[in-house]
């Protein structure tokens, strides 16, 4: 059995650690946060993601997952130490590396053996390097080690299954024996391994998010132009689908990506760019795309609403950045909520499992138990959070209950027809609305 450790307990880390335990590993997960440990020893996961829990447990109970706050213990006997600690967006949209620093510094003075050292966290092209300068110097006496780029592609609400089936590794690194003792740990998952430099794979992470965001800013751009012509996106993305080169995914529009991952990787490659005197304008594009789009559902609101929300009760469904998660990190839908509320609307949501870490962010939300209570006498309703449960919904007993039925369904889930036959004002997101005219220069 090989002995890991994974420093840092977010998302990537109990991942990473569940999943490497799960293929046999023994794997200690250290975390600085004590809380967190105490909770992880419990039998408990601070963060809610399908299936990590029962992972967790089942691999917990088999003595193959252990939890320390303990960087002594954590290293203990470990062949490779991974880290996966937060790089949060500095105040120009760098990325923020006192964690990486830190984790590298402890590491670095508590490591007693040779280590391959690993790093999954985002981090700006060059940092590999970085680190390993950071380790030679705060090693008490020189020991051999070897620092290895492996950037991380999971994404939440299917980061088991994308662990488990990656489309590909990426190993970086400057020692070639390091980066195939890595792949051999990957070797069970049956993907390509791409191993290259540490800049190198460095930049494939942050490349591979930015064309993804990309690819949402350009199909949420044609929305734009499609509402105005009269065109359907979704059928506009679904012929374009069919063309091998461009392919089906990541071509829904709706209210632009948010997460932990997306929006801070763009203006961290744009800022990369920056400080090096490029200007980069397709990049800078994408961002400004994707704060539009959170606007104009605002906006929509407000022109079915007469002019104003002031005073006028909306219902919400949806606070997570995306389905199947609780995460609420650069949540469009908290966007348009916050929006809504500071133009004195009565704001009144629901969302299957984000409420509790939205009510902390947001002042003045009303949570409510199911879909259905939160259009209970509203005035219009906007889905945000495309949510399966919201597909499902009994749509006449909707209709019943609301004062007036106006729907704006930012993520397209429904049938526009059905619902405008229903007696809905219904508007979704680059649907053919035949009114027109909407949104020449942005909100206000
Ligand atoms: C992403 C990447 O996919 C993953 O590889 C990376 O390492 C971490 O960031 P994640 O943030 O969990 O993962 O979510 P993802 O499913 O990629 O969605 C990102 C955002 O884009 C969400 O807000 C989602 O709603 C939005 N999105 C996605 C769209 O608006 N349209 C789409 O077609 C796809």
């Amino acid at each position: 059995m090989r002995k890991l450790c994974v420093i840092g307990s977010g998302y990537v880390g109990l991942v990473t650690g569940a999943c490497f335990a799960d293929l046999g590993n023994s794997v200690t997960l250290v975390d600085i946060d004590e809380g967190k440990i105490e909770t992880l020893q419990q039998g408990k996961m601070p963060i809610y993601e399908p299936g990590l829990s029962e992972m967790a447990q089942r691999n917990t109970v088999a003595g193959r997952m252990h939890f320390t706050t303990s960087y002594l213990e954590g290293l203990d006997q470990a062949e490779f130490v991974f880290i996966c600690v937060g790089t949060p967006s500095g105040v120009d949209g760098e990325a923020d590396l006192q964690y990486v620093r830190s984790a590298a510094e402890t590491i670095a003075e508590a490591m007693t053996h040779p280590l391959v050292i690993i790093n999954k966290s985002t981090v700006p092209v060059g940092t590999g390097d970085w680190t390993a300068e950071i380790i030679q110097r705060k090693q008490p006496k020189p020991m051999d080690f070897a620092v290895v780029s492996c950037p991380e592609f999971l994404r939440e609400g299917s980061a088991i299954a994308d662990f488990m089936n990656p489309d590909r590794t990426v190993l970086g690194s400057t020692n070639p024996e390091a980066a195939d003792r890595v792949a051999e740990l990957y070797a069970p998952l049956d993907a390509p391994i791409v191993i290259t430099d540490i800049r190198t794979a460095e930049m494939i992470k942050y490349a591979s998010n930015a064309f993804l965001a990309t690819r949402i800013s350009f199909i949420n751009e044609i929305s734009i132009i499609c509402e105005r012509l009269g065109a359907d996106v979704t059928e506009v993305a679904r012929g374009m689908g069919f063309d091998y080169r461009i392919g089906p995914h990541f071509l829904q529009a709706g209210l632009g990506f948010g997460g932990s991952c997306f929006p801070k990787d763009v203006k961290a490659l744009a800022n990369m760019a920056q400080t090096h005197g490029m200007h980069p304008q397709l990049l800078n594009a994408v961002m400004e795309i994707n704060a539009f789009q959170r606007r104009q559902i605002a906006m929509k609101a407000r022109e079915m609403l007469d002019g104003t929300v002031n005073g006028k009760t909306i219902a919400v469904l949806g606070l997570a950045f995306k389905e199947n998660t609780d995460d609420i990190r650069e949540s469009p839908s908290l966007t348009v909520v916050r929006s809504l509320l500071n133009q004195g609307a009565l704001v009144k949501a629901y969302d299957p499992v984000a409420m509790e870490n939205a009510s902390r962010e947001v002042r003045g939300l009303t949570l409510c138990s199911d879909a259905y209570a939160a259009a209970q006498d509203a005035e219009a309703l906007l889905v945000l959070t495309p949510w399966n449960e919201f597909k499902h919904l009994d749509m006449s007993r909707i209709r019943d209950s609301m004062k007036r039925q106006i729907l704006i369904d930012g993520r397209n889930l429904y049938d526009p027809d059905e619902l405008r036959q229903m007696g809905f004002a219904y508007r979704g997101v680059g649907r053919g609305y035949d009114g027109a005219g909407l949104m020449a220069n942005g909100d206000q």
